[in-house]
């Protein structure tokens, strides 16, 4: 698969061994970065182009990391198209994308540790939407969210 990977400071190390695992797996990799250590740093500016790059189907499917993962996760879920999911354990892995179409997951890289999320990564990209009826009423409806104009 083309996938996006990427993280603040605060993920940046989790980032580095995903990347170099989903690499050796046979992925096409692409790295929006942080590339290198800086606290100061913003989870949005590395997170907005790999949620873009979604949205574009540039790539297939996102990862994104920050320290909590919940930073990631709403500026990811604003580029139309994404759906992102803050994942911290395998059913939600794979149910996010069985159910839900999930195509970004988001990891708290000072919540879990590297193991358990080299699982739920690959957890994540062996699922597929079942496409079953149901789950695109919701998925219909959830897009319906991104045109809609808000009543002040
Ligand atoms: C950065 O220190 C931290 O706030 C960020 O990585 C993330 O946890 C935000 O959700």
């Amino acid at each position: 698969m083309r996938l996006g990977i990427a993280a603040d400071h605060g993920g940046l190390e989790l980032k580095k061994r995903l990347l170099s695992d989903l690499r050796a797996m046979g992925h096409e990799m692409v790295d929006f970065g942080a590339y290198e250590p800086d606290p100061d740093d913003d989870y949005p500016d590395f997170v907005a182009p790999l949620a873009l790059a979604v949205s574009k189907g540039e790539v297939e499917r996102g990862v994104a990391i920050c320290g909590s993962g919940v930073g990631a996760c709403i500026a990811a879920n604003k580029a139309p198209g994404v759906r992102a999911g803050l994942i911290m354990d395998m059913f939600s892995a794979h149910q996010g994308v069985e159910d839900d179409d999930m195509n970004l997951i988001c990891l708290g890289g000072r919540v879990i540790g590297y193991e358990l999320a080299k699982d739920l990564v690959h957890e994540f990209l062996k699922a597929r939407f079942k496409g079953e009826e149901r789950f695109r009423r919701r998925l219909q409806k959830v897009r319906d969210l991104e045109t809609r104009e808000i009543e002040q």
